[in-house]
């Protein structure tokens, strides 16, 4: 291939890093759709930038309408939905951002995939771990009345699987608390692993 490396001139991770204050992670939720991941997502974003964290969220809203609208929802659109969102979450990791990653993400090997393409250690698998049956109650987007009703083929938890995380490295009970307190929880067990010690 003709592709000149120019990494010797680049700006590196480490001189961003120290120039944001931060350590670049991916924080990657997983979990149901209607779980809460992306309400979390948002939320936490905002609570580490009042903490002086600098974080981008990605999720269904600016991939799948955008980078990934290709795509659909077999099992294998779906590992490419992850492949693509793994590439864009390491650059982001390049760029001394921290990444929050909102996507069902429904296998064991998709998000080893994830965490194979960023880097094990850049990648914290955290588990929005909101049972089926309150997503399907919530149903706030009406995709499970849908699905039950065969309107919708191939969703997650009705007819396609999700494997819930073996080793997160935190898991959110959502069930019995509020939006604020799953935030506050995963704020706790991050802002100590991503301020830089300066
Ligand atoms: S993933 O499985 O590829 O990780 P992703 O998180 O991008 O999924 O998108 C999930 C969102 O797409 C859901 O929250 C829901 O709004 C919508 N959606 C549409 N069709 C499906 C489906 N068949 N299964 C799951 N989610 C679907």
């Amino acid at each position: 291939m003709n592709i000149h490396p120019i990494h010797e001139t680049m700006l590196s991770r480490v001189e961003r890093e120290q120039a944001l204050g931060q350590h670049s992670k991916v924080l990657w939720l997983t979990g149901y759709s209607g779980s809460g991941k992306s309400t979390i997502a948002v939320a936490l974003e905002r609570l580490l930038f009042q903490a002086g964290l600098v974080a981008q969220v990605l999720d269904g809203d600016n991939i799948r309408s955008g980078i990934n609208s290709n795509l659909g929802f077999s099992l294998a659109d779906r590992q490419e939905n992850i492949r693509r969102i793994a590439e864009v979450a390491k650059l982001y990791v390049h760029s001394g951002l921290v990444c929050i990653c909102s996507f069902i993400s429904p296998t064991v090997k998709m998000r080893q995939s994830a965490a194979d393409i960023i880097g094990a250690d850049d990648f914290l698998e955290i588990f929005i771990d909101t049972p089926l049956y309150i997503c399907e109650q919530r149903d706030v987007k009406g995709l499970y009345k849908k699905a039950r009703a065969g309107e919708i083929t191939g969703f997650t938890g009705i007819d396609s699987p999700y494997e819930a995380p073996i080793d997160p490295a935190l898991t959110i009970k959502t069930e019995n608390q509020t939006i604020d307190e799953s935030t506050a929880q995963i704020f706790a067990f991050v802002s100590d692993l991503l301020k830089l010690q300066q």
